[in-house]
């Protein structure tokens, strides 16, 4: 159950002062009936509101699969660069939105933006083992000797990383499918620069079991439904 004026600045996206005055006015009703006292609980699976007569799309939580451009930074609304967030559509937007783990400007694919703080900690904590894959193209080949490393887990500055998984995409191991189970600051590139590689283009294109869906161009998205969501948090299971 969630209190009207929240669920109405939630659901059109209006300050909490505006919802309270729409509803004073007589302009929001809950299965049909008019409401104006703003503290009403409503439960938002079960009961119909509207505004102006008009059903109102109540969702507490949403998940959106982006696949991030180039030349956007993973953060929040308000920065002096251009954000994952500026870039949603706007009937996409709303309050709350934050890019759930970051992926550097020039990195592209698999971006999840979200408002809900406590799925973003679960898919991201790395003691729940969700694990993260990418392609990354190489200027240099990698061997065995790496494949070997990154399976036992390597050490960075001070960072330690945890086994991560490598493998060719091509006959010249110079295109790598990386999968780890961290975040850490420029983490793959960091991880082949100790072996004097450098990861020219990076792309996510899984979370957990749920890959990027490739019907989206560079810079579209698109919400992930319930099951989708399952994919992500049970892909430690695989
Ligand atoms: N590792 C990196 O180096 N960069 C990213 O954007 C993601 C993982």
């Amino acid at each position: 159950m969630e209190r009207i004026d929240k669920v109405i600045s939630v659901a059109l996206n209006v300050s909490r002062n505006d919802a309270k005055s729409y509803i004073r006015k007589g302009l929001i009703a809950v299965n049909g009936k008019a409401v104006n006292n703003i503290s009403v609980k409503v439960d938002e699976k079960k009961d119909v509101i509207s505004f102006n007569g008009n059903p109102v799309q109540y969702d507490k939580f949403v998940y959106i699969m982006m696949n991030k451009p180039k030349g956007v930074i993973s953060a929040s609304e308000g920065r002096s660069e251009k954000t994952v967030v500026d870039i949603l559509p706007q009937e996409m937007k709303r309050k709350n939105l934050f890019p759930a783990g970051r992926l550097d400007k020039d990195t592209t694919g698999f971006m999840l933006i979200t408002d809900d703080g406590d799925f973003a900690h679960r898919i991201l904590s790395p003691k729940n083992h969700i694990p993260k894959t990418y392609i990354a193209v190489l200027d240099k080949p990698f061997d065995a000797n790496i494949v070997k490393a990154f399976e036992k887990g390597i050490e960075l500055k001070n960072d330690v990383c945890m086994p991560a998984k490598i493998k060719a995409l091509d006959e010249e191991n110079r295109i790598a499918q990386v999968t780890i189970k961290q975040g850490m600051y420029h983490q793959i590139k960091r991880m082949f620069l100790k072996y004097s590689i450098t990861v020219l283009e990076l792309k996510r294109i899984k979370m957990g079991a749920l890959e990027l869906d490739d019907s989206l161009a560079e810079g579209e998205c698109r919400y992930l439904s319930d099951s989708e969501l399952q994919l992500i948090e049970n892909g430690r299971l695989l």
